[in-house]
């Protein structure tokens, strides 16, 4: 269990707004915890993070974030374990992948000790609004922004990091129906797509919004030079179950290097299942709906965790697939994931980041 050493400065809320939360019906990303994490970035170096009460802040209109689109952030969640402490999941791996995006947009990163810290301290003052239901948990949501007021194009010389938090519920959603998207691209190798910066998810709407106008929930992003080869699914990593294997595209500058993603693949490889990270052709998966290969096909991320797919369209014509069941490799993993953060299974590689409850 790690304990908080050193404290930060907090200013508490005058009035929680816990009681008017409706932790029966949490829409995701609908309340935010009482309190914020912010820290500023100024003179070439970080000053000391403050906890505030969450709320409206005074921006400059003429911020470096809003025009030029330096703007990065995190998602990861924090649970409520079977014996009352609190499981922050993997925040080693997200400061990294915080910083390899930070890195990628010319902004400074946070060190993991300042970054688990930070996330320590917020969530052990609002850990009352870490929900308690089935499957549900605190999406945490580290992110950076540059705030310095100016219009030259220019790299910023001030931002801001911020952690909010925000109460969610378990995700349920109707398996997906995709459309492979042979027109648009959300990003491009050399691009900034392994990137977490708010331009990628800024510039995959309108595609999204066509393909939903065409009856669609989603995209499978396919390569930006020849739309061959199969990148993401919407906001996540895509995996397929082909011939008993997992199969799921390398990670190459036009992914994501998701949480969940390695996790499931490292899971997968612990319960005996074969795994290979490949370039995954629309042509093999075409061929593997045809032959009957392919048996599962899901989303992988950290809002959804594991999100089905039901029919993929590949060139106007839907091929679909079986509803997992119980016995399904989508199941048994996210089964064994959940286990491991409720502290049911054994936590072999040290994803737990514990605090007391
Ligand atoms: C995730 O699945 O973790 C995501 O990044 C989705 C988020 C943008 C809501």
């Amino acid at each position: 269990m790690s304990t908080l050493t050193s404290s930060i400065a907090v200013e508490q809320v005058k009035k929680s707004r816990l009681a008017e939360t409706d932790f029966n019906n949490l829409e995701f990303g609908k309340y935010i915890a009482d309190h914020m994490l912010v820290a500023d970035f100024k003179d070439g170096k970080w000053h000391e993070p403050v906890i505030v009460p969450f709320g409206d802040m005074l921006m400059s209109p003429a911020m470096l974030s809003l025009h030029y689109g330096q703007s990065v952030f995190e998602g990861m969640k924090a649970f409520y374990m079977n014996d009352g402490n609190i499981n922050i999941f993997r925040p080693q791996k997200h400061s990294s992948r915080f910083n390899k995006s930070l890195d990628r947009m010319c902004m400074p990163t946070v060190s993991e000790e300042m970054f688990i810290h930070s996330l320590q301290a917020l969530i052990e003052l609002d850990k009352k609004w870490i929900p308690k239901s089935e499957g549900s948990s605190l999406y945490i949501r580290p992110f950076m922004f540059a705030y310095e007021a100016r219009l030259g194009v220019k790299v910023a010389d001030h931002f801001k990091f911020i952690i909010i938090n925000s109460p969610v519920a378990a995700y349920q959603s109707k398996p997906y129906r995709l459309k492979v998207e042979d027109h648009f691209v959300r990003t491009a190798e050399g691009g900034t797509g392994f990137a977490k910066c708010a331009g990628n998810y800024g510039g995959a709407f309108y595609p999204t919004q066509i393909a939903r106008e065409e009856g669609f929930d989603q995209i499978l992003w396919t390569d930006h030079k020849e739309h061959k080869y199969i990148d993401e699914v919407g906001m996540m990593n895509v995996m397929f179950v082909i011939n008993g294997k997992l199969v799921t595209p390398q990670l190459n500058s036009a992914i994501l290097d998701g949480v969940t993603r390695d996790s499931i693949l490292t899971l997968a490889t612990d319960m005996g299942m074969p795994v290979e990270e490949r370039r995954v052709s629309v042509a093999e998966i075409e061929e593997g709906f045809r032959s009957g290969q392919i048996t599962e096909a899901f989303g992988a991320g950290t809002a959804a965790v594991v999100a089905p797919i039901a029919v993929i369209n590949i060139h106007g014509k839907d091929y679909s697939i079986q509803p997992a069941s119980a016995d399904s490799f989508q199941t048994r993993v996210k089964k064994k994931l959940h286990d491991i953060r409720m502290g049911d299974a054994t936590d072999i590689h040290n994803w737990n980041f514990i605090i007391k409850g």
